[in-house]
């Protein structure tokens, strides 16, 4: 069942990205998507007090809109992350927008946000079942008190979400990223942190802030403190690079962000770095260039507790989740570990 997915996958390649994309979340949407099975229980883990299946997640974009979280829970994902969602519905930014570098195994998206808002997310939230769906907020491109977007999505979002993701760091948005530098940050989690501990305390669950992977030196610990100082739970490491490693693709000067195999070793890099920095007193996950069940384990041993996946989805279908998590368990085991949880920072 899962290789007929995965050939309908390359079949989507024929198409224009975008499209592709859109077929497939309709199809999922349809309940036509692949089934994962069970999970091994040396999968299983927590992270910042949420109890994971297994610690394979789906990233953020992938769902923007909230209408496949259920079908990618059931394709076997640990954790899928929703969204970006802005306050308002969003258009992004103008077609072509997503381009597939296959012969880097990589992607460039210039999206912008585009998504149908916070009315349209919050009530597909509101009728989910079982399982752990986060809730991934932005800001409109054009809100006059960016930080204020984040107050509304985390206000409306209350309750509904499994956890919520702080996306600060995509480089789709003109001045997004600005939010990473100290001031900034401590002024957006400063407000969170209020807004957080205004509302009903049942419907209190992670927080955490994500980012990208294009930081100076220094940064890296002035976030981990900045996230600390303001009880956050951890740190997503990391979004899309705006730097441009070596590609053979024809479409390799677009502008946009870059995720897929190209950013692996900058990824993997910066998840060290925060590693490093953090010394196990906040929660990391990993993301950027996962696409096998050796790319899982060498980041959960360079320091994260679980790790997300988008752009390999794109070339290898639904089936490869099933994949990892058979190799990420066959790897724990031969090394000796009882648990994910045992391999965190193992180096
Ligand atoms: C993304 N990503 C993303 N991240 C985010 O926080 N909000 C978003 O809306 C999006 N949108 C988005 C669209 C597309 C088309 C792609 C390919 C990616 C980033 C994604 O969640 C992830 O952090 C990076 O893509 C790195 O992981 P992969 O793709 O290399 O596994």
């Amino acid at each position: 069942m899962s290789a007929l997915h995965d050939l309908a996958a390359r079949a989507l390649h024929t198409l224009d990205p975008e499209e592709a994309h859109k077929l497939t979340v309709r199809a999922l949407a349809l309940g036509l998507g692949p089934r994962g099975g069970g999970d091994d229980p040396i999968l299983a883990t927590e992270v910042a007090g949420l109890a994971l299946p297994n610690c394979i997640g789906l990233a953020a974009g992938f769902d923007k809109n909230a209408e496949a979280f259920g079908p990618m829970l059931g394709a076997g994902f640990g954790f899928v992350e929703c969204g970006t969602v802005t306050p308002l519905p969003q258009a992004g930014n103008p077609r072509p927008r997503l381009f597939r570098l296959s012969e880097d195994r990589a992607v460039i998206n210039r999206m912008g946000f585009n998504n149908e808002g916070l009315e349209a997310f919050a009530a597909r939230l509101a009728r989910r079942g079982p399982g752990v769906v986060g809730a991934n907020i932005g800001a409109n491109k054009d809100a006059a008190d960016r930080i204020g977007d984040y107050v509304t999505g985390l206000k409306r979002l209350w309750g509904l979400a499994s956890y919520f993701t702080i996306n600060i760091s995509s480089p789709n948005t003109p001045g997004l990223r600005a939010l990473q530098t100290r001031a900034a940050l401590e002024e957006l989690l400063g407000r969170l942190a209020e807004t957080r501990d205004a509302l009903p305390a049942e419907g209190r669950v992670p927080m955490f802030l994500k980012v990208a992977p294009d930081l100076e030196d220094g940064e890296v610990e002035a976030i981990v403190e900045t996230v600390i100082a303001h009880g956050l739970s951890g740190i997503i490491v990391s979004n899309t690079t705006i730097s441009r490693p070596a590609l053979r693709s024809r479409h390799a000067g677009e502008a946009g962000g870059l995720s897929g195999a190209p950013l692996k070793p900058l990824a993997a890099e910066m998840m060290a770095r925060f590693h490093a920095a953090a010394g196990g007193r906040t929660a990391l996950i990993g993301a950027g260039g996962i696409e096998s069940g050796a790319d899982a384990y060498a980041r959960i041993r360079a320091g994260a507790s679980a790790v997300q996946l988008y752009s390999a989805l794109v070339f290898e279908g639904p089936g490869l989740v099933t994949r990892i998590k058979r190799d990420l368990a066959a790897r724990l085991r031969a090394d000796g570990f009882a648990s994910v949880a045992a391999a965190v920072g193992a180096g």
